[in-house]
């Protein structure tokens, strides 16, 4: 049996899912699974059960998600913090996560044929020392093109650069924080959180949340919209004093010569997306080695 359930929705499930499908759709969901433990104190289940039963679950959720033709989901399965847990509860989740995500990688194959990818995650603290010093020589390298640093950049620095930042994020359990789980590209979407522990995590619980997402719609992509356009504008801003100073020191004055001007500006766009692909692409290799090196020592 695949790891991600087989098996489609009840008649009634589907009848909803295609209800909801009517609206706007998250297209990618985040999910912070939480309240395993209180699961099993609940139920008087070890707590190694509740977590257990936690994984199961995920894989229950990717099924939802894929009938309900959401395509990306990033999960929040053990943060650093949860290193200052027993040892034994520590050594536990790592070897469920072991089973059962190797389970789900082994499946990655059969997942595309669905438009499904997966992609494991570290955390930003995990940031490789010879990354840091990258960062540290992209800022001296930069120093004379402050154009350069801009919450754009930022965005494409980060492991998540290859996904849309997610519409929608749920939390389970009750509690309502995000506990660093991502930050940044969360700052427009819709957090719902939600009473249900994660081991108990249902179907409609699921609905519930999108139901949450579609009453907000408007509002989420009204604020997105008016985000990206003042990044677009700040950008513009920028542009255009580098490029007044530049005629500047060449003498031009006047604003008469336009064409001057909006040559400069081209110019100037042009060798700021250079220099940002070739930081990009430096940042690449390295993260690209890391994660060779890191592989090459864990076998
Ligand atoms: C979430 O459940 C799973 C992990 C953090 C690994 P918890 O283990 O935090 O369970 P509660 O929140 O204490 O019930
Ligand atoms: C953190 O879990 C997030 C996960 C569910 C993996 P915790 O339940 O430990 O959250 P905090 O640290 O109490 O916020
Ligand atoms: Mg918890």
């Amino acid at each position: 049996m695949s790891w991600i359930r087989e098996g489609e929705l009840t008649i009634i499930e589907r009848f909803c899912a295609n209800i909801i499908k009517a609206g706007p759709m998250p297209k990618h969901v985040a999910f912070i699974m939480d309240g395993n433990r209180r699961y099993a104190r609940k139920c008087h289940v070890e707590r190694q059960q509740g977590h257990s039963q936690g994984f199961d679950k995920l894989a229950q959720t990717l099924r939802w998600c894929l009938n309900l033709g959401i395509r990306e989901v990033t999960v929040y399965a053990f943060s650093i913090e949860n290193f200052k847990r027993s040892k034994e509860e520590v050594d536990g989740l790592m070897d469920l996560a072991r089973q059962k995500f190797s389970r789900l990688l082994e499946e990655q194959e059969n997942l595309k044929k669905h438009g499904v990818c997966i992609r494991v995650l570290g955390d930003l603290p995990l940031l490789p020392l010879d990354i840091q010093e990258l960062i540290a020589q992209a800022v001296l390298a930069t120093r004379n093109y402050n154009n350069d640093v801009s919450e754009s950049l930022l965005d494409k620095c980060l492991y998540t650069s290859n996904s849309p930042d997610p519409d929608l994020l749920i939390r389970t359990s009750g509690e309502v924080r995000l506990s660093d789980f991502l930050l940044w590209q969360t700052s427009h979407s819709c957090l719902v959180f939600q009473s249900v522990l994660w081991p108990e995590y249902s179907f409609w619980n699921l609905c519930e949340a999108i139901l949450r997402f579609q009453m907000n719609y408007s509002a989420l992509q009204k604020a997105r919209d008016s985000y990206m356009e003042e990044r677009r504008r700040q950008q513009m801003e920028r542009d255009q004093a580098y490029v007044a100073k530049k005629l500047q020191q060449e003498g031009v004055v006047s604003h008469g010569d336009s064409r001057r001007r909006w040559t400069l500006l081209q110019k100037c766009t042009a060798m700021r997306e250079e220099r940002i692909q070739s930081f990009l692409q430096a940042l690449e290799h390295k993260r690209a080695d890391f994660f060779e090196r890191l592989c090459s020592v864990s076998a």
